[in-house]
């Protein structure tokens, strides 16, 4: 497949806030737990095993592409993978989600973490390639945690509504809070490096839970390492997405912490999105709920998004936060058609 015709895939384009021949569309987490193929490929297998076998990536990872025909695939791992490479005992519990054997709470638990280099993980490398290969003119979404979101779970030892024990260490011991932003904000640059190496055409960068913070505390105590892992992404050459949850009054800030396009959850309006991200493409926001609506509902929903989304400089369509594993494929499929369709009008 001729470079070209992965730098003009509608996905870039929009990504770059060039013109595109319709609205591309993936959706967050479409690769995992909705899809029958994924859950009768991960029988027996657990979560982080099937992250570290390159065969089973690389199928879970074009799964999607295959059945939605969606515009990017997204790179089939975990937040907390890197973690785990290099070292630390976690787990993804079932229904749970990660968590940390010995959660992190002093500057000698955080100099026990060690960087990641690309010899942690060879099969990650191995996989992004051949995917690249298979994918062709489709681009990879490679991605990361961002610090603040990793560091919730290493901090709390497992995932958590209110981030107690992180803030806690935030305003309480800020000199165990930097060294461990810094930590991990090496690991998930080093990572992301990785990904784009092996040939990742974009990576986006998860802070689900930002919205947790304030937005003083997110200036004072998030930003700059988010901002760090971006600049780091920045050098790779390829756009980098930026997204949480829940970031209403944070938008402003997470355009300015280097992202080429940011995410929108579906709580903002997208066009009071697209205004407070500044002059960036954005990515969003269709409640992820609205695929369980009658599809005429959804349909329609998504139609005011898409309209809305046509007053940014570029609009990857998106659902406002991953698919719930109970969602109907047929109907992301309907979404994903309709996307296409309806943009090309
Ligand atoms: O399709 C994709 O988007 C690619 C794969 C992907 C996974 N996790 C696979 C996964 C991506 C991009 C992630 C990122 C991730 N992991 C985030 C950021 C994205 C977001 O949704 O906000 C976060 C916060 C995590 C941490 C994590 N991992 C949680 C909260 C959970 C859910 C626990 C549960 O089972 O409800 C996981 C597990 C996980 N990550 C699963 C998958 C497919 C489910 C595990 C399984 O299938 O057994």
């Amino acid at each position: 497949m001729p470079a070209a015709d992965l730098a003009s895939s509608p996905f870039l384009l929009a990504a770059r806030g060039e013109p595109v021949p319709h609205t591309p569309v993936w959706f967050m987490r479409q690769a995992g737990r909705s899809l029958p193929e994924y859950r009768k490929l991960r029988e027996g297998v657990a979560m982080l095993d099937s992250c570290m076998q390159p065969d089973l990536i690389t199928e879970i990872t074009l799964q999607p592409v295959r059945r939605y025909d969606v515009d990017a695939a997204i790179f089939f791992s975990d937040i907390v993978l890197p973690l785990k490479a290099v070292g630390v005992d976690l787990d993804i519990k079932p229904g749970v989600g990660p968590v940390v054997a010995q959660p992190v709470r002093t500057l000698a638990d955080v100099a026990a973490i060690p960087d990641l280099t690309p010899e942690h993980v060879p099969y990650i490398t191995e996989a992004v390639r051949t995917l690249v290969g298979e994918l062709g003119s489709t681009p990879l979404i490679g991605f990361a945690g961002a610090p603040f979101t990793v560091a919730s779970y290493l901090v709390e030892g497992g995932p958590s509504k209110e981030h107690a024990l992180t803030k806690a260490m935030m305003y309480g011991a800020p000199d165990v809070w930097a060294a461990l932003m810094a930590k991990i904000a090496g690991i998930s640059a080093a990572y992301l490096r990785v990904q784009v190496e092996a040939g990742a055409s974009a990576v986006q960068l998860f802070d689900s839970w930002a919205g947790a913070m304030a937005p003083q505390d997110y200036v004072a105590h998030v930003m700059p390492w988010s901002s760090q892992v971006l600049a780091a992404a920045g050098e790779l050459g390829v756009p980098r997405i930026h997204f949480g949850v829940g970031t209403g009054e944070l938008l402003d800030l997470m355009g300015q912490a280097g992202a080429d396009v940011v995410g929108v959850d579906w709580r903002v309006p997208l066009a009071d999105g697209i205004r407070r991200v500044g002059g960036r493409p954005v990515q969003g926001n269709l409640d992820p709920s609205l695929v369980f609506a009658p599809t005429e509902v959804m349909l329609a929903r998504a139609a005011e998004v898409l309209d809305a989304g046509r007053a940014a400089p570029g609009h990857i369509f998106n659902l406002g936060h991953g698919v719930m594993p109970s969602t109907d494929p047929d109907q992301l499929a309907r979404l994903t058609d309709f996307v296409h369709e309806q943009s090309r009008r």
